[in-house]
Order: C-alpha cells, then sequence, then structure tokens
C-alpha cells in the first residue's frame, strides 16, 4: 500500500541517520521539519522532505495541515497479558497500605497469577487483545509484553504462547520475554531456592525450546529475588540466547543495575534508586536503562533521577509498565507527561526515550524509531495542535489522531 502524508505542520525525528540510541546531550536535538511530506510504499518509509519537493503522485493522500507526524511509540516494558484487574489493592493503597505489605498478604503479582492460572487461554487472548488495540490507538506501534503471571510452568507456557498469538493477530512489531522470576508463588513460599532451581531447570528449557521468548527477566529487588539468584537465572538463560532485561533498584539499591550490566542486559528498568554508583556502572556499558514513571506515579514512590542520568551523559529509554498492579495504562502520551512534569525531562528527550531508545531497549532500532527511508512506517499523526511540546504538555486529552502500522492506517480517531 502506498500512501502520501502532506502538508504536515511538523515532521519529528525525520532523519537521514538510522541510528541506534540517543545519549545525554544528544537527546535534546529533535529534528523537527515544517511543512513537510512523508511517502511510504510497501509498509516502509520511502521519501521525506519538505513540501515545495513534494511529488505529484497518484495515490492515496492525508492531509496532516496543522498536525504533527512522529514515529509511533516504542513501549519497551509492558505486562499487558493478564486476566482481571486489581482496583480493591489501588483502594486498598489509598487506606494506607504499601505496594510490599499487599503482596506480603498474598495479594499483588501473586493474586493475578491465581486468576490467570483458572482463565483459557482462549480468554486470557481476548483480554489482552483489548489492550493491544488501546494502545494502537494511544499511538504504540511497538511493543514488549512479558510473562510472570503465571509461575508455573503451564500458566507461564499459556501467557508465553498467548503472546506469540498477538503477534500474529497483531500489526504491532512485538518481543516477548520470560519472567518466571516474577514473584515467588504461593505454594512455594519459604523455598524461594527451589523456586529458583526450578525457574532454571523446568521452565526455561521448555520456553527455550518452544522459542517462545526473545529476552529473559527477573524482578531483581527487596522482597523478591537477590542479586545471586538473578545472577544463576540469567546465566542459565545466555546459554539460551536469551538476552536480559530486568526490573532493577525500584525497591531499593538493590544491586541490580549492576547484576545487569555484568550480564549485559540489554535494558535494566525502573531505576527509582540510582545513585552515583549505578550512574558510573551504567556508563560503562551498552544497557539502556528505562524509566517507567507511570509506576511511580500509581504507587506513589519517589521518582527514579532522570535528569541525573542524562547530564551524566546516559541514554533513557521511557516504557508504560503497563500491568494490573503498578501502572493499569499503556498510554505512552500520559509518560510523556510524567516525564516533563516529575522526571524534567524536556519534550525532545522524552520524545527520543519513547521512540529510539525504547526500540533499542527491545532490540528492533534497526527497523523502527525514526522515520528514515529504509523503516518501517510506524508513524502517529497528531490532532491539530500548535507544536510538539503540546503532546506532553497537555496531559489527559487524547491527541493521538491517526495510527500507521507498517504503512496501514490501523486508527483514525479523525480528532
Ligand atoms: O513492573 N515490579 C514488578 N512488576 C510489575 C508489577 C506487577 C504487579 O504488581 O502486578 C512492575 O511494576
Ligand atoms: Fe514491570
Amino acid at each position: 500500500m502506498n500512501l502520501l502524508i502532506h502538508h504536515i505542520k511538523q515532521l519529528i525525528r525525520a532523519t537521514d541517520q538510522p541510528g541506534n540510541k540517543l545519549a545525554g546531550k544528544e537527546m535534546r536535538n529533535l529534528p523537527v521539519l515544517k511543512n513537510a511530506y512523508v511517502w511510504i510504499k510497501d509498509g516502509i518509509i520511502h521519501d521525506w522532505g519538505s513540501m515545495n519537493r513534494c511529488p505529484e503522485l497518484n495515490i492515496q493522500k492525508l492531509d496532516a495541515s496543522g498536525r504533527v507526524v512522529m514515529p509511533a511509540f516504542c513501549d519497551s516494558h509492558t505486562h499487558l497479558v493478564y486476566s482481571g484487574s486489581r482496583e480493591r489493592e489501588y483502594v486498598d493503597k489509598i487506606r494506607g497500605l504499601s505496594y510490599e505489605e499487599i503482596a506480603r498478604r498474598g495479594g499483588g503479582i501473586n493474586q493475578s497469577a491465581l486468576r490467570l492460572r483458572n482463565v483459557s487461554e482462549e480468554q486470557l487472548f481476548e483480554e489482552s487483545m483489548e489492550r493491544v488495540n488501546e494502545i494502537i490507538s494511544q499511538g504504540t506501534g511497538a511493543v514488549e509484553i512479558k510473562s510472570g503471571y503465571g509461575l508455573d510452568t503451564s500458566s507461564e507456557l499459556k501467557m508465553l504462547r498467548v503472546i506469540r498469538r498477538i503477534k500474529e493477530a497483531s500489526p504491532l512489531t512485538i518481543r516477548s520475554t520470560f519472567l518466571g522470576a516474577h514473584a515467588v508463588p504461593i505454594e512455594f513460599k519459604g523455598q524461594q531456592k527451589t523456586y529458583v532451581d526450578k525457574v532454571i531447570n523446568e521452565m526455561l528449557p521448555e520456553v527455550a525450546g518452544e522459542g517462545l521468548a526473545d529476552f529473559v527477566d527477573v524482578f531483581c529487588d527487596r522482597g523478591f529475588f537477590t542479586t545471586e539468584e538473578t545472577g544463576r537465572i540469567l546465566e542459565a538463560a545466555a546459554k539460551y540466547g536469551l538476552r536480559p532485561k530486568i526490573h532493577a533498584n525500584e525497591l531499593d539499591f538493590s544491586g541490580g543495575i549492576q547484576v545487569g550490566v555484568q550480564y549485559h542486559a540489554l535494558s535494566v528498568d525502573h531505576l527509582e534508586c540510582t545513585g552515583e554508583e549505578e550512574i558510573a556502572s551504567l556508563l560503562k556499558s551498552d544497557t539502556m536503562p528505562t524509566l517507567l514513571p507511570g509506576a511511580a506515579f500509581f504507587l506513589n514512590m519517589k521518582w527514579p533521577p532522570a535528569r541525573k542520568m542524562i547530564d551524566a551523559g546516559l541514554p533513557v529509554a521511557l516504557a508504560s509498565d503497563y500491568n494490573p498492579g503498578s501502572a493499569p495504562s499503556g498510554n505512552m502520551q500520559f509518560i510523556l507527561s510524567l516525564a516533563g512534569i516529575a522526571l524534567k525531562m524536556l519534550p525532545e528527550e522524552a520524545i527520543h526515550a519513547a521512540t529510539l531508545n525504547g526500540a533499542y531497549a527491545m532490540g528492533v532500532e534497526g527497523e523502527l524509531g525514526n522515520i528514515t527511508r529504509g523503516k518501517k512506517a510506524n508513524l502517529l499523526i497528531t490532532a491539530r495542535i500548535p507544536g510538539y511540546e503540546f503532546l506532553s504538555y497537555a496531559f489527559g486529552s487524547d491527541l493521538v489522531s491517526s495510527v500507521i502500522i507498517n504503512g496501514k492506517l490501523v486508527s483514525n480517531k479523525q480528532i
């Protein structure tokens, strides 16, 4: 399918340099072209430029006057395959219980596991597809999805098979992550080592045998898995070629960042507890620090020190963490707002973090994240707005009008 988007008010992140990630001061330099066009051919960005050299083409056209066009969001950290919801815990939190207290009482991740084990693969697929369609309409074009609400072998496999079905059924670019070590399941309470052995000796071989995961994850934090347990799991996963993307330093200075770097993680995620040592370790690595401000917002916790990290020269990616317990939203436009308001990231930095750096954090930067000739045509077209800064400024307004994935118009709200 061929498509010409013309009279674009601001074309964002159109560049000849495909790049792989942006760090430190580079994150401020956002390429913006005024009065522009993009020509899409066979699902790929064929050409782009300024309207005064727009070719005469007899193909489908979309007028983007007054609108901003930018790469669709690359949301590199979600748990969007789950069943049901946990608003009761949300109310408990309002009443004063902490996330960790809720987890200790058998709520939290184990609550979702209980529910997921009892639903069919079909129902899980249907519930998850609703979320997939929701995030597409909110401007996401690529997403990483984790397992971790099964916590037994057959339920973890069920989750990962659902992710595989979503890969087939939806136009999104999807990467899947095996997160068997998300929490110790209730039936293994007090036997954490035995559960870790099971993750390594039983789950990993089956997951890898069926080719169900692109990456491996561990919740390496206080009250969950230790750095030693994380190291054992990552070492075993490396034998199957699974690169880590881990949950680290959300609840404490857990050493998770350093373990991630040691095992060559593609990303370490959350990072609310990040100091000089952690920053120094990340600076020597290829690991993408990934911030999930939706979770810090929802749990009312401290914010990750994004400013310090970028000012020290690090790259940063932003993701939604879409999950039923700590971030029941996959809305990346809201994540841009939180990045500005709470993390003190400039709109330019936030847009880079939610596109190219997010693509890097899921290993798809070669095909996504920029508007570059030869890359996949995954774009979003905003409502009529004054400029790209408005997207993060006007929090709560839905400003994503149309979404194009693989060159096809997959959502068109005409706002
Ligand atoms: O990324 N931190 C660990 N896991 C999820 C929360 C999952 C849940 O509470 O269901 C997170 O925040
Ligand atoms: Fe998470």
